[in-house]
């Protein structure tokens, strides 16, 4: 019994696992084929967006092989990476250009609006915060649904603090999910394939980093998530 229970035990932590990296493998493999599906002679640009892809593919992969040691299957749930000095700006523009591939065909505009060389560093698990945005940006680009829909990306700093927003035009967040969100409950909503993976692992990752998350959302009007970090000095 107790053997069972553990084989039990052994196959829901897997099943997890598997849930998260199948997740995180959706978009930039989605992407790819876009890519590939689009070219006939990749120019040079196009071909530096297909490494980028192809780098964060081999990342993920590299966690998968990681997380199949049983010491690291805790670590595979929480996503407990080390963190470390990472410009905020780079690894926004990688994700934008990847989402711009991925939704090619949907109506969806989105907008940097902050300077893609900026030298503004956070103390993060950089793929964990990139994995972060993706869902962010998932889940603004879901909630405009068929409309024509605009998610603008912004980076600011104020003193010792790095502000990073998403903001979207789309039919906005329940007060009752946004509450779970913030109290940690996983929750989906409104989606046929959602599992609630997205914001526990941006807590996670908030948490690791000692950031913050703040939403606010207007029915019909769209929804601006707030991240918050402290910068990081890098000499
Ligand atoms: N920008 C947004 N506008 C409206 N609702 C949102 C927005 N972002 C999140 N939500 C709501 O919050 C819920 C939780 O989001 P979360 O990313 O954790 O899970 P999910 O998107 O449902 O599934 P998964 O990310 O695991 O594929 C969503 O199901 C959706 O109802
Ligand atoms: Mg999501």
């Amino acid at each position: 019994m107790k053997n069972q229970n553990h084989t039990i035990h052994h196959q829901m932590e897997l099943t997890t696992i598997i849930g998260q990296i199948s997740h995180d493998i959706r978009s930039p493999l989605c992407s790819l084929r876009m890519i590939i599906h689009s070219c006939t002679e990749i120019p040079d640009t196009q071909k530096k967006s297909l490494k980028a892809v192809c780098d964060r593919i081999s990342d993920i992969t590299n966690n998968l092989l990681r997380y199949t040691k049983p010491d690291h299957y805790s670590d595979a749930l929480t996503g407990k990476n080390a963190t470390s000095p990472t410009n905020v700006a780079h690894a926004i523009t990688e994700i934008i250009t990847e989402k711009r591939y991925e939704y090619t065909f949907r109506d969806i505009k989105i907008t940097p609006k902050f300077n893609p060389n900026a030298d503004i560093f956070i103390n993060v698990d950089s793929q964990a915060f990139k994995r972060a945005m993706s869902n962010i940006i998932n889940n603004a680009v879901d909630a405009c649904e068929n409309r024509a829909g605009e998610v603008v990306v912004s980076i600011a700093t104020l003193d010792n603090k790095v502000l990073v927003t998403i903001e979207d035009n789309g039919k906005g967040m329940p007060e009752s999910v946004r509450e779970k969100i913030l109290n940690h409950t996983p929750v989906t909503f409104g989606k046929a394939n959602g599992h609630g993976i997205g914001y526990t692992q941006i807590c996670d990752m908030l948490a690791k980093s000692n950031g913050t998350l703040q939403i606010q959302s207007r029915q019909n009007i769209g929804t601006k998530i707030m991240l918050t970090f402290l910068k990081s000095i890098v000499y």
